[in-house]
C-alpha cells in the first residue's frame, strides 16, 4: 500500500495506514519527559542581589514579594543561600543614599558594589560568577541613567563615567560587568577603559535590546530609581521596533560585547528568538521586575497557579532561545527543580 506522507510527517486525508498518533509521545510522565524538548537548568539561572549602603536590617517592597534590599551584613548568608540551591551566578544592583550629579559613589573604590564583591570574592572565591550591573540611576538624584545637560541625558559625558565604574568593579573583582545605561558607544568605551588598565579578563554583558518598559515599575521601587522627571524613552529602546532591536544588539557586538542581552523577556520572546538565529554569542535574558510581579500578585489572588506559570514562562524563554536567564523566580524555580 501507497502511503503518501505530508511535510507535517502525517498523514495526507487522516485516515488509512499508517495513521500517526503523536499521543503515544505523550502517554505518561516518564515518556513525557524522555522527549522533552526544552528542559530549565538551574544553571541557567542569574538571581538578582539588592545591596543597600547605610541599611541595618533587611528591608521588604511590597510589589518585590520575596526579593529585599539587603545590608552588606547579609551578603554571605544571601550569596551561601543561593549556592546550596545550586545556582552559580549573581547579578548585582547597588542602592545608594549618598547619591549626587556624576554618580561618584558609584565608582569609589569604598563604594557598596565594590565593597559588596570583594566581600563575595573573598568569602566565595571563583564557586560563583559575579555580575555587576553598571548605571548611574541608583547613585544620582535625577534616577536617570545618566549625565544631565540641560534636562537632556548627555551621552559621551556619560560613556566616561560608565567606564570609570566597569573599571571600578572590574578592580574589586566582579566576573562581569552589565553596562545598563543605553547610551551609544557604552560597550566600546567599558572595553576600552577595561583593557587600558589591565582588566583583560572581564566580560561585558551587553543589556543590548533593552526596551523601555513599563514593566519595571517594581525595580524602581526596589532600588529607588525613578526618573524625577521625563521618561526613559530618549535612550533605552521603542518596544515597537524590533529591526532596531537587531541592530543594537549587532552594534554591542562590534563594539566587543562578550554576551548579549534582550530584556524584557517575555514580552520579547520574538527578539530572543531573532537574536539567537542571528548572533552565535551567548544570549541572555532579562526576565524583568513587572513580569515577576505579575505572577506573584495574580497567584496571591488564588487565580493561577505561581509555580506551574513560572515554570511555563522560564520554559518559554528558554525554547524561544536564551542561553541564561536572569531572573526574579531564581531561588523558587531552583527548589522546585531540586525536588523534582
Ligand atoms: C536601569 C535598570 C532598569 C532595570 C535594571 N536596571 C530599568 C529602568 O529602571 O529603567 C530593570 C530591571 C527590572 O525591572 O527588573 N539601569
Ligand atoms: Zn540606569
Amino acid at each position: 500500500m501507497r502511503t503518501q506522507i505530508n511535510s507535517n510527517y502525517g498523514l495526507l486525508g487522516g485516515s488509512g495506514y499508517p495513521f500517526v498518533r503523536l499521543r503515544r509521545l505523550r502517554k505518561n510522565k516518564a515518556i513525557r519527559e524522555l522527549l522533552q524538548e526544552t528542559r530549565l537548568s538551574v544553571k541557567d539561572f542569574i538571581c538578582p542581589v539588592f545591596v543597600e549602603s547605610g541599611l541595618k536590617e533587611p528591608k521588604k517592597i511590597s510589589s518585590m514579594q520575596d526579593v529585599k534590599r539587603l545590608p552588606l551584613s547579609k551578603i554571605t548568608d544571601e550569596i551561601d543561600s543561593i549556592l546550596k540551591l545550586g545556582i552559580n551566578s549573581v547579578i548585582l544592583f547597588g542602592i545608594e543614599s549618598d547619591k549626587d550629579d556624576k554618580a561618584n559613589a558609584a565608582s569609589s573604590e569604598k563604594g557598596i558594589i565594590q565593597k559588596t564583591i570583594k566581600n563575595i570574592r573573598s568569602n566565595f572565591g571563583e564557586k560563583v560568577v559575579i555580575i555587576s550591573d553598571v548605571c548611574m540611576c541608583q547613585y544620582t538624584p535625577k534616577g536617570h541613567c545618566g549625565i544631565i545637560k540641560n534636562k537632556k541625558i548627555d551621552n559621551d559625558p556619560t560613556n566616561v563615567t560608565l567606564s570609570k565604574i566597569a573599571e571600578s568593579h572590574a578592580a574589586a573583582g566582579t566576573d562581569i560587568v552589565a553596562p545598563s545605561s543605553m547610551m551609544d558607544g557604552q560597550v566600546s568605551a567599558i572595553r576600552h577603559e577595561l583593557d587600558e588598565k589591565g582588566y583583560f579578563d572581564t566580560s561585558i554583558l551587553a543589556y543590548s535590546a533593552k526596551l523601555a518598559s513599563p514593566l519595571y515599575t517594581p525595580f524602581r521601587d526596589l532600588a529607588g530609581s525613578y526618573p524625577e522627571f521625563g521618561d526613559r524613552k530618549t535612550y533605552q529602546m521603542p518596544f515597537t521596533n524590533p529591526k532596531e532591536a537587531i541592530r543594537e544588539i549587532e552594534m554591542d557586538i562590534n563594539e566587543g560585547a562578550d554576551m548579549i542581552m534582550v530584556k524584557p523577556a517575555i514580552p520579547y520572546l520574538d527578539l530572543i528568538y531573532q537574536a539567537r538565529e542571528s548572533f552565535k554569542l551567548p544570549l541572555c535574558a532579562f526576565s524583568v521586575s513587572g513580569e515577576y510581579a505579575l505572577i506573584k500578585a495574580a497567584s496571591e489572588q488564588g487565580w493561577i497557579n505561581e509555580i506551574d506559570v513560572m515554570t511555563e514562562f522560564l520554559t518559554s524563554i528558554k525554547r524561544a532561545g536564551a542561553d541564561i536567564i536572569i531572573t526574579y523566580h531564581a531561588k523558587k524555580m531552583a527548589s522546585v527543580l531540586k525536588n523534582k
